[in-house]
């Protein structure tokens, strides 16, 4: 009978990629995956870092891999991904079941430990190589894929973890990725989602260099491939041949994640996002100067240290201004090793909260206004399932 395995999942969409590349390398090893972690003979965590409630979803769900491992101590218990990397052998003196840890840019070094005679000894691969595209990947879903364009990130953003986690930027050849955009379309894929963590500083430790756009545009010129979305792009680094690719390119998607942060210039330089309200809202008019119906969302932290009142309404009357079709909000969790855990002045926990509420309640309250520009239209929908709350209708997106 074939060994089995059960993946957890959790965080970003470059986590839920680096799983599939897991699976598709646990399924060439002759495993088989299984849906119940009581079934399985490895049980594997693909783990996320990025808010403190990501380390506590996640430290639930080892208390039953402890358990199971009592059970049968012939189990591998192993855990990759940005927690295990920011913890690194740490992982090993506080869970002492677990028997393999490894980074986010360590994936390879699974099967090779499940190769190796000496399953019995604990392992942890935490070094950073380089992107590795020719790892096989098992696809959640027929039409849609994503394609890791680059790895790491070189920013510094105060309150972030993952260059911790991930390492420096590194961008992989566009040939590669033109090549891997073909295969994809050979086999079905329809819509495909270029990750990265700063895409649109892609390129420019290339030699030659190949700017984002010219990325797009040759990814667009696939046969097959008729939708391309990206995330998550910088503001810092968008500039206007981005943009104007989404107006001219058939396939680029009429959407832009573009993360706020804050909407207060003394806040984003605390941040270090390198630049301010106004150079934000200078690229959002150009967005809706040249794309005038592109979809518009981002991700807004509050209680960041050192945010007043009157931070706080900067923030909101950008996002009042700006009109969103929609956020993501987080209150700022302080992550170990990052600049922003460790100054005074930070923010009580019920400031956050009520400043939460009050950024959701103008972000979605704005995004139904935004939503009614589509009522009596026809537009065309890739359907991606079932409705999450009616069997009978199936859900799917606008480009
Ligand atoms: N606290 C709260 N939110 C955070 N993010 C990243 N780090 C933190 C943190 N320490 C948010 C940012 C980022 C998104 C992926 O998560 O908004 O864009
Ligand atoms: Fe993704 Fe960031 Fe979580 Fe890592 S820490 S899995 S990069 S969201």
């Amino acid at each position: 009978m074939s060994r089995t395995y059960h993946l957890t999942t959790f965080g970003c969409q470059m986590n839920e990629h680096d799983s599939e590349r897991m699976a598709g390398m646990l399924d060439q090893l002759g495993y088989r995956r299984v849906d119940a972690r009581d079934d399985a003979d490895v049980i594997l965590f693909n783990t996320c870092s990025i808010r403190e409630s990501a380390d506590n979803r996640f430290i639930g769900h080892l208390g039953e891999a402890k358990r199971l491992k009592k059970e049968h101590p012939d189990r591998v218990i192993g855990v990759g991904g940005c927690w295990s990397q920011s913890l690194k052998d740490e992982v090993f003196e506080r869970f002492p079941f677990v028997d393999v840890a490894f980074g986010p840019g360590q994936i390879p070094k699974l099967a090779e430990y499940l190769l190796s005679d000496s399953l019995s000894a604990q392992m942890g691969y935490f070094d950073f190589e380089s992107v590795s595209g020719s790892l096989p990947m098992r696809r959640e879903r027929e039409f849609q894929a994503w394609m890791q364009i680059s790895q790491g990130c070189n920013c510094v953003c105060a309150y972030c973890i993952v260059p911790s986690t991930r390492g420096r930027g590194m961008s992989r050849p566009a040939a590669e990725l033109v090549a891997e955009a073909e295969r994809l379309a050979a086999d079905g894929v329809k819509e495909v989602t270029l990750l990265g963590q700063n895409v649109n500083s892609y390129g420019r430790d290339l030699r030659p260099r190949v700017a984002f756009s010219e990325l797009l545009a040759m990814i667009d010129a696939v046969t097959g491939i008729e939708r391309i979305r990206y995330t998550s792009p910088h503001p810092k680094d968008m500039r206007e041949d981005v943009i104007r690719a989404h107006a001219e390119l058939p396939s680029l998607c009429e959407h832009i994640h573009l993360p706020l942060q804050s909407g207060s210039s003394k806040l984003l330089k605390r941040m270090r996002r390198t630049y301010t309200r106004e150079r934000y809202l200078d690229r959002v008019a150009m967005i809706r100067d040249l794309v005038p119906d592109c979809g518009l969302t981002t991700d807004i932290i509050v209680g960041f240290p050192g945010e007043t009142d009157e931070d706080f309404e900067q923030t909101l009357s950008l996002a009042d201004e700006v009109e969103y079709d929609g956020a993501f909000t987080f209150a700022f969790s302080p992550r170990r090793g990052t600049e922003a855990a460790t100054p005074p002045d930070q923010v009580p926990h019920e400031v956050k909260i009520a400043r939460l509420q009050r950024v959701v309640e103008v972000i979605q309250r704005r995004a139904h206004e935004r939503a009614q520009r589509f009522v009596g239209r026809t537009l065309e929908v890739l359907v991606e399932g079932e409705s999450r709350t009616d069997p009978t209708r199936v859900r799917g997106r606008t480009t």
